[in-house]
């Protein structure tokens, strides 16, 4: 096979160092970062040099296992009290996505047991790299499970990215257009820019171009007009955080997307792994909802578009209520109607389709 099928990847551990896939940069430069020092860490992720919930998690696991490598600590209780410490900086980056919580706190559980300070550092990174590696297996799984939801022939929108460069590989969102371009299933996905930070138009056009899928870039505004001319079959997006009773955190336009496909009576899909859905969080009232710089709104890349002194609200996530949500598509499976039963349902092992 000649064609190009390139799945892109974006964190990688290096023992002394992390590489990032510098998002901040796509599409006009693909640049890899270095990062040594935990602050670097912090800094990537906050300014969204690597983003989307899953990747946030490794990026985060790989962080706090490569900041625990330095510390000196002479009994294995003072260690444990500088990885919460890091743990907590790291934790501070960003605030809706669950699974940085989820990844640190697996970090900071799977050294519980440990006796010795060489043991636990070993351990740390043995279960940073577990989570790449299974994030990898969880993404090929949801995308088998949302592949069995279309046919040839379908045009689905998605907004954001959530796709390779924002997990593992492969994505939430758009795994089953990678696994439908391995099977010789034909679907056309038509992305959504993302105003403000364009993750859209920057990085989903990107990097399913780099796989050779039909994509093609909508504005945002032009969603409901795409829709109706285009003869869109169903939408799909990925996730920050589900509450226990559906209700789902994501990027910033997706609600409106929802509602759309109420409108026009077609499926609305969450696609999400385990690690995004958290039960202790209720409903989607309490979930913490990141507001970002102003500059993101009044400024395209560095040109202000608004004048000086507006005023501006910048939420970076908006919440899905459940009802809007067709289904909800994990590795275990796809749940739909009653979330609040079929969510915790999900933990207790087995598939569920
Ligand atoms: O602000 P971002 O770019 O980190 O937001 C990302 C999203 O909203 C994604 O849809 C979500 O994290 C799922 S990524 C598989």
């Amino acid at each position: 096979m000649t064609e190009r099928f390139i799945i892109p990847r974006s964190v990688e551990w290096n023992d002394t160092h992390i590489t990032i896939l510098n998002q901040q940069k796509l599409p006009s430069e693909t640049e890899y970062l270095e990062l040594k020092e935990i602050s670097d860490i912090w800094d990537a992720i906050a300014t969204l040099k690597v983003r989307g919930a899953p990747a946030i998690g490794i990026t985060a696991a790989y962080g706090l296992a490569l900041a625990a490598q330095r510390y000196k600590a002479s009994s294995i209780d003072e260690f444990k009290q500088q990885l919460q410490k890091d743990r907590d900086y790291l934790a501070s980056s960003r605030p809706t996505a669950v699974n940085l919580f989820w990844a640190l706190n697996r970090l900071v559980s799977s050294i519980e047991n440990a006796t010795s300070v060489n043991e636990a550092k070993t351990t740390l990174i043995h279960e940073a790299i577990r989570i790449q590696v299974e994030d990898e297996d969880v993404c090929r799984r949801i995308g088998e499970h949302a592949l069995s939801l279309f046919q040839d022939g379908d045009r689905i929108l998605t907004i954001c990215n959530a796709g390779s460069i924002a997990t593992a590989r492969y994505g939430t969102a758009l795994a089953p257009f990678y696994l439908a371009k391995e099977k010789g299933i034909h679907l056309h996905v038509f992305a959504s820019e993302t105003r403000p930070v364009l993750q859209g138009a920057r990085l989903t056009t990107w990097e399913l171009m780099q796989a050779g899928i039909d994509v093609t870039l909508i504005t945002d505004n032009m969603a409901a007009q795409t829709i109706h001319a285009k003869n869109i079959t169903a939408i799909i997006v990925g996730a920050d955080r589900i509450a226990a009773n559906g209700d789902t955190a994501n990027k910033i336009g997706t609600f409106g997307l929802a509602l759309l496909a109420k409108s026009f009576g077609i499926p609305f899909y969450v696609a999400a792994p385990l690690s995004t859905i958290d039960l202790a969080t209720k409903t989607g009232k309490d979930i913490p909802i990141e507001e970002r710089n102003p500059e993101e709104v009044t400024h395209i890349a560095g040109t202000r578009i608004a004048p000086e002194g507006v005023n501006v609200y910048n939420p970076a996530f908006d919440v899905t209520p459940h009802e809007l949500i067709t289904a909800i598509i994990t590795e275990k499976g796809i749940i739909s109607g009653n979330y609040e039963a079929a969510l915790p349902a999900l933990f207790e092992g087995g598939e569920t389709s």
